[in-house]
């Protein structure tokens, strides 16, 4: 336990290979039940599960656009797509803060090939990745109650300075 085997490496993404992330990402986000989506009962799973596949589609369109603020790095064992991560070089706050910035947009080990250091390697890559494009401060967010990604990010170096709560109410739409 804690290091990935021999047969893991970290490669670049490949284009056309979306469908393999989106396997992922409900199987990692939906089955801790952590995210702030996966927990709200007053929501459609299949939708949920939509958001998720989405949400990495939507990145991985724009890698393929060739946009170069952002990357994502794939960690592959025994062949298969064990995990993802997504990165990105933030130009608005960059320019707004004067510090060259940049953070993890998101990241995901199938619940099949995690606990073996995937996730710590793919947030290796990540960073290279940015200090490559002469980022200096690095974020990310992640939920209060995911345990598993703050270990993950402590264990590179990362170290929590902010935490916020959404709030939210029914509204009567005939009213
Ligand atoms: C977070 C996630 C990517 C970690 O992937 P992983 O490959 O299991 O992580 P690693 O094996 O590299 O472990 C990293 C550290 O986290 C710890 N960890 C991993 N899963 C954990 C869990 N469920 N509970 C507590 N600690 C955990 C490991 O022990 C390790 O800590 P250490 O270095 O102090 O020993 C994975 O759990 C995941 O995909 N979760 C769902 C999606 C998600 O939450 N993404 C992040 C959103 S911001």
């Amino acid at each position: 336990l804690g290091f990935p085997g021999d047969s893991m490496r970290i490669r670049s993404y490949e284009k056309g290979e979306s469908s393999k992330l989106e396997l992922i990402a409900p199987r990692a986000f939906m089955g801790l039940g952590l995210a702030r989506y996966a927990i709200d009962p007053q929501l459609d799973r299949n939708r949920v599960e939509d958001y998720y596949r989405g949400e990495i589609a939507g990145y991985a369109r724009r890698v393929e656009s060739g946009r170069g603020d952002m990357a994502i790095f794939v960690a592959e064992e025994d062949e298969a797509v064990a995990g993802y991560i997504v990165m990105e070089v933030e130009e608005p706050r960059t320019a707004q803060f004067g510090v060259p910035w940049g953070r993890i947009v998101s990241l995901a080990v199938d619940p099949d090939h995690q606990f073996r250091g995937t996730g710590k390697a793919l947030i290796s890559r990540g960073l290279d990745w940015l200090s490559s494009r002469g980022v200096e401060y690095a974020e990310v967010l992640t939920d209060q109650n995911n345990v598993a990604a703050q270990r993950a990010y402590e264990a590179s170096g990362f170290r929590a300075v902010y935490a916020s709560i959404t709030l939210s109410r029914r509204l009567d739409p005939t009213s």
